[in-house]
């Protein structure tokens, strides 16, 4: 990388466009519009707001990994979703983030997920129990209440699955607010009791009832079952009170609690909308489960069936749920010459790196065979990142990447979908990268 100084590209077209665009705009077509001129790098700003949007694989190393001590995460995005999330890993910072991501990380381990895949694909028998040819249904409200088990039962020893649909419209209303608070440039400040705020607070209210009541059934049973739950609670009990508030025990339950269940739920979504559109992947995959014979996936099977992994990060790289990364330029830092401002947001956009042509060619294609190993290991590094990079990478990312694999073989060996609309579905980004009012499907035995 090159040291002299040299201005970052801006945004073509007046202020008063940009502010336009930026407030009216659908999230993704103003990416694609500014990329479309700039693909690597480009500036905008909407008042005294400057924005960078980065695309090229070796200035996001520089953002995540190599430089990543000078930036923090978006400073907007953070203001807004704290009252969700509160200090939990995904907002914390520093040596503070560094010791709360060290306790969890045990949670997260190989063995961990070997032992969680039992429920994995209970959870997933029972939901298939509940179909038959014929029927209708919402693809999405599907796999967030089976990713919501999942998460419950695994993570916190709690069934939680009756509770989706209340869980799936308070995120939906929560994503929604944040959104509406990014592209603003004036709101009321969150203390006020404005009718808006109220009602954020009565959905955050409805999310804390869920994680409180988890936390107090696992503190009057006594027990310690070794899950993240009981271990964020010992975590304080070991440090006479001294180690993680009540606040805090809150903070990182709802943030794994969210984090865990809502990014899974849309890439399997999106996973079931491609191959119902892609027939013959959907039958080359239907051919390679046929080897468990209709038996459930175990992790041991895992190895004997690659395409259902390819189907899944080929899904996650035309939807990547976690569709932009943000972060706050921290102090002024130099990347390939250009100089990032101070206070600068930031954004990295899965959506557009993974849509380059010059390492995914023709890219709007469902191809899930660009993941054979081979081809896997020509994207550069970076070039595909659905789980961010550096050490801000999602900590679940083998705990999704193993419950999209199982959930995939599971249900392929067992039903098919038909799309009922065949209009294209629109995309709704919010925080993460959502089908926008579902998708309606009737189920077929395979
Ligand atoms: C397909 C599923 C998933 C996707 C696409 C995804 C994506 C991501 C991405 C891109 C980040 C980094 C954000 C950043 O750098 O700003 C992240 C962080 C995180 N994810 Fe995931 N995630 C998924 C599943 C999960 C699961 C299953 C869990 C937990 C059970 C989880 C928990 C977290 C947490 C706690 C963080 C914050 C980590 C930190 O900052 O130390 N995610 N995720």
């Amino acid at each position: 990388m090159t040291t002299a100084s040299r201005p970052i590209p801006l945004n073509p077209g007046s202020a008063l466009m940009r502010a336009y665009r930026a407030v009216f705009w659908n999230r993704i077509r103003l990416m694609q519009r500014t990329a479309s001129v700039h693909p690597d790098i480009v500036r905008s700003t909407f008042g005294p707001r400057e924005l960078i949007s980065i695309n090229r694989p070796e200035y996001v190393h520089e953002v995540l990994v190599e430089q990543e001590d000078k930036f923090t995460k978006g400073r907007e995005f953070a203001k807004y979703t704290r009252p969700v999330l509160g200090h939990g890993l995904l907002l914390s910072e520093g040596d503070f983030h560094q010791r709360q991501r060290k306790l969890v990380a045990p949670q997260f381990v190989h063995r961990r997920i070997r032992e969680y895949t039992k429920v994995m694909t209970e959870c997933t028998e029972q939901m298939m129990a509940s179909w038959h040819d014929g029927m209708e249904l919402d693809i999405s409200r599907e796999m967030s209440r089976v990713t919501l088990s999942i998460t419950g039962k695994t993570l916190f020893g709690s069934d939680v699955g009756d509770e989706a649909d209340d869980v799936k419209s308070r995120l939906t209303f929560l994503m929604r607010y944040v959104e509406q608070q990014l592209r603003l440039p004036f709101h009321a400040p969150y203390a006020w009791p404005t009718p808006k705020n109220l009602r954020v607070r009565k959905a955050v209210a409805g999310l804390d009832e869920i994680i409180f009541r988890m936390i107090d059934e696992r503190r009057n049973s006594n027990t310690d079952s070794g899950d993240l739950l009981s271990m964020l609670l010992s975590a304080r009990d070991e440090n006479g009170g001294s180690g993680m508030t009540d606040q805090q025990i809150r903070d990182e339950a709802m943030t794994i609690f969210l984090a865990g269940h809502e990014t899974t739920a849309n890439a399997m979504t999106w996973m079931w909308y491609l191959l119902a559109k892609h027939p013959e992947v959907f039958q080359k995959l239907t051919d390679e489960v046929a080897i468990l014979k209709g038996r459930a996936p175990t992790m041991d099977d895992l190895p004997t069936l690659p395409y259902a992994m390819q189907v899944f990060k080929e899904a996650m790289r035309l939807y990547p749920p976690a569709y932009i990364i943000v972060r706050t330029v921290k102090e002024d830092v130099l990347i390939d010459g250009y100089k990032l401002n101070a206070g600068a947001a930031l954004i990295i956009s899965p959506y557009l790196l993974h849509r380059n042509h010059d390492y995914f060619p023709n890219p709007e294609a469902f191809d899930p065979d660009r993941f054979t190993p081979e081809r896997e290991r020509a994207i550069p590094r970076h070039g595909y990142l659905p789980f961010g990079a550096g050490p801000r990478i999602c900590i679940g990312n083998q705990f999704a990447l193993t419950e999209g694999h199982l959930m995939t073989a599971a249900i392929a060996q067992r039903f098919r979908f038909e799309l009922l609309d065949q209009k294209p579905i629109e995309m709704e980004p919010l925080i993460t990268l959502r089908p926008k009012g579902g998708i309606r499907v009737r189920v077929r035995s395979v």
